[in-house]
């Protein structure tokens, strides 16, 4: 009886060694400690101890039993430190503290100005930055010979594509899109070759607008430019337009806006606008007798710079937080 015992400790000892799995680990515990496992299968071999014996054997099963589960117990301390794995990073550190972003005060006037435009009814439009020149001048009315194409002056790119260098290329991408009647703004990106100085840089943003409709007139138009104007400026902001000419609007005119700046109404330049040229609306199908419409153009930056006293628009494009977190 004490040899099968001591044979059997040999063995489960040799095998649990070489276990290393979670699974693997189990088996043995099954085949040695289980209800039916190899320590269960010598009890019945008591009875056939001697009287004298049986303390001492007594004792030795429970040496083994006591030695097959410290075993066990160990083996499974090791298989569970290698499953789960100490982090590699002492969360205890107190790390360095992440400062808290903003919006961009460019994305937030665009924002703002999207919001003054939706209470009037206009909807988002949106159309590509690499543009080709058919979007960005001849559908505008601007012929193969007019000065604004000169290469000098604009970024183009391969295959008779350019950066866009005006938002009314969205004008002509809804007015292809859909039937009117239309009123939409579109803001984004435009592209020039301008070098930078406090009030140029090669990238800036624009919001194009239009209305197409039965019967618009330029008090359509002046009244609607009064209202952003209003709502965004203040109460006592106020819109004057000066006679002008753009290729896709006849009538056209600059627009002037009154606002404070550093405590004074001002009147400050801000875009461009006029009802749509009857030759655009030739380019893209729509009958002249039935609809027309106005446009209007309106620089970001500049809207922002003035609003919030940017006397570099270079400064808008640094990413120095210590510039930005002002706004
Ligand atoms: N696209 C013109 C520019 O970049 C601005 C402009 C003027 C837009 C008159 C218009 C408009 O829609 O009617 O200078």
């Amino acid at each position: 009886m004490l040899d099968t015992l001591e044979q059997l400790q040999n063995e489960a000892i040799s095998e649990i060694e070489s276990v290393d799995t979670v699974e693997g680990l189990e088996s043995w515990r099954i085949a040695y400690l289980g209800s039916k496992g190899r320590l269960k299968g010598v009890m019945p071999l008591m009875k056939d101890v001697s009287r004298e014996d049986k303390p001492a054997v007594g004792k030795r099963l429970n040496e083994v039993k006591k030695a097959l589960e410290g075993a066990f117990e160990t083996q499974k301390k090791g298989l569970s430190n290698v499953a789960t794995p100490r982090p590699p990073l002492d969360i205890t550190e107190s790390g360095d503290p992440t400062a808290l972003g903003r919006r961009h005060v460019i994305s937030r006037t665009i924002d703002e100005i999207t919001q003054v435009f939706s209470r009037m009814g206009f909807s988002v439009a949106y159309g590509p930055e690499v543009e080709d020149e058919y979007h960005n001048f001849n559908a505008l009315n601007i012929p193969d010979d007019h000065p604004a194409r000169d290469p000098i002056d604009n970024f183009f790119v391969d295959g008779g594509r350019m950066l866009r260098s005006q938002t009314s290329t969205v004008q002509i991408r809804v007015m292809e899109a859909v039937e009117p009647p239309i009123k939409i703004i579109a803001i984004g990106r435009v592209y020039r070759p301008d070098t930078h100085d406090a009030t140029h840089f090669s990238m800036f943003h624009q919001c194009e607008g239009l209305f197409v409709a039965p019967k618009v007139s330029m008090v359509d138009l002046k009244s609607t430019l009064f209202q952003f104007a209003k709502a965004y400026f203040g109460e006592e902001a106020e819109v004057r337009f000066r006679p002008s000419f753009f290729p896709f609007t006849e009538p056209s005119a600059e627009v002037d806006m009154k606002m404070k700046i550093k405590g004074k109404w001002q009147w400050v330049e801000i875009g461009g606008c006029g009802l749509v040229d009857p030759d655009v609306f030739e380019q893209v199908g729509y009958d002249n007798e039935k609809w027309q419409g106005f446009a209007f153009g309106l620089g970001i930056e500049r809207v922002a710079m003035l609003k919030y006293g940017i006397q570099d628009i270079r400064w808008l494009f640094e990413n120095d937080a210590r510039f930005l977190r002002q706004f």
